[in-house]
């Protein structure tokens, strides 16, 4: 049985994030280590850093890493905001070849929502609770009575003439030098569209955007309750050390030797 300390590690579009996590609390055990994401973040690049990010954090525990793309049976399936040559790899036996760690593999919207649902804004929620990140991309987390159904990439759902990520992400906000109010206006016909498909209890606004949900989320008007992310930056950090926990083993994870999803 694996022993602790439980790393997590997020791979974003800029950074990448791991530290150490206390999983009865859902705190890190010291400050996260960050190191800029390659470009391009080919997954040899992304695993180097990984392994690099792990030299500072001593011990043989597991690890569990984020990816912004769909991970089934700790393969990626797929890359919208990530180098296209991980389409296809097996996550899990890079990281644990780069590393020499057992490793997990897990969406990172999924690992978000996790540690959201259990620690943060979700905790003791009931019902349809579907986690948003607002970011390069839109991750999405769907839970069911605090049950995780892995992969949902609410992020592609049609919108516009297009994927709703590539008109409402955060990096579009940024781009196209909206105001707030111009953005709130797109989160609200996104979420409607959620709404109306999905009919959750509870929407929680994760991602870079979540630090910044005052300016916003007051002027998005949908029948749903919406919330921002308590955990925000350390969320998929934590959700994915709870992975490598096996907290979730029926989550969707992968763990090496263990195909679950
Ligand atoms: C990807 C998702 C990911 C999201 C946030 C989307 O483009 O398809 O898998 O969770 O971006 O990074």
């Amino acid at each position: 049985m694996p022993t602790g300390p439980f790393v997590g590690i997020d791979v974003g579009g800029t950074g990448i994030k791991g530290a150490p996590v206390n999983l009865d609390t859902g705190g890190l055990l010291r400050e996260r280590i960050r190191v800029p994401t390659p470009m391009p973040a080919t997954p040899a690049a992304v695993a180097g850093v990984v392994a690099s990010v792990l030299e500072e954090i001593p011990g043989d525990g597991p690890i569990g890493v984020t990816l912004p793309g769909v991970v089934t049976g700790g393969v990626v399936r797929t890359a919208a905001n990530i180098d296209k040559k991980w389409i296809g790899v097996n996550a899990v036996d890079l990281f644990a070849e780069a590393t020499g760690r057992p490793v997990t593999v897990v969406n990172d919207a999924d690992a978000a929502g996790l540690a959201e649902v259990r620690f943060g804004a979700g905790a003791g929620r009931a019902g349809t609770v579907i986690v948003v990140t607002l970011g390069t991309g839109i991750g999405s987390a769907l839970f069911v009575d605090g049950s995780l159904v892995p992969n949902t990439e609410f992020g592609h759902l049609h919108l516009h003439h297009g994927d709703a990520e590539d008109w409402a992400a955060e990096l579009v906000r940024e781009r196209e030098g909206l105001s707030w109010e111009q953005y709130a206006h797109r989160i609200e016909q996104y979420f409607r569209l959620v709404q109306r498909l999905f009919w959750p209890n509870l929407i929680i606004v994760g991602g870079g955007a979540s630090r910044k949900a005052e300016k916003f989320l007051p002027l998005v008007k949908v029948d749903t309750e919406v919330v921002a992310a308590a955990l925000q930056n350390d969320a998929g950090i934590v959700g994915a050390a709870m992975l490598a926990a096996g907290h979730h083993a029926k989550a969707g994870a992968t763990q090496r030797g263990q195909g679950v999803s």
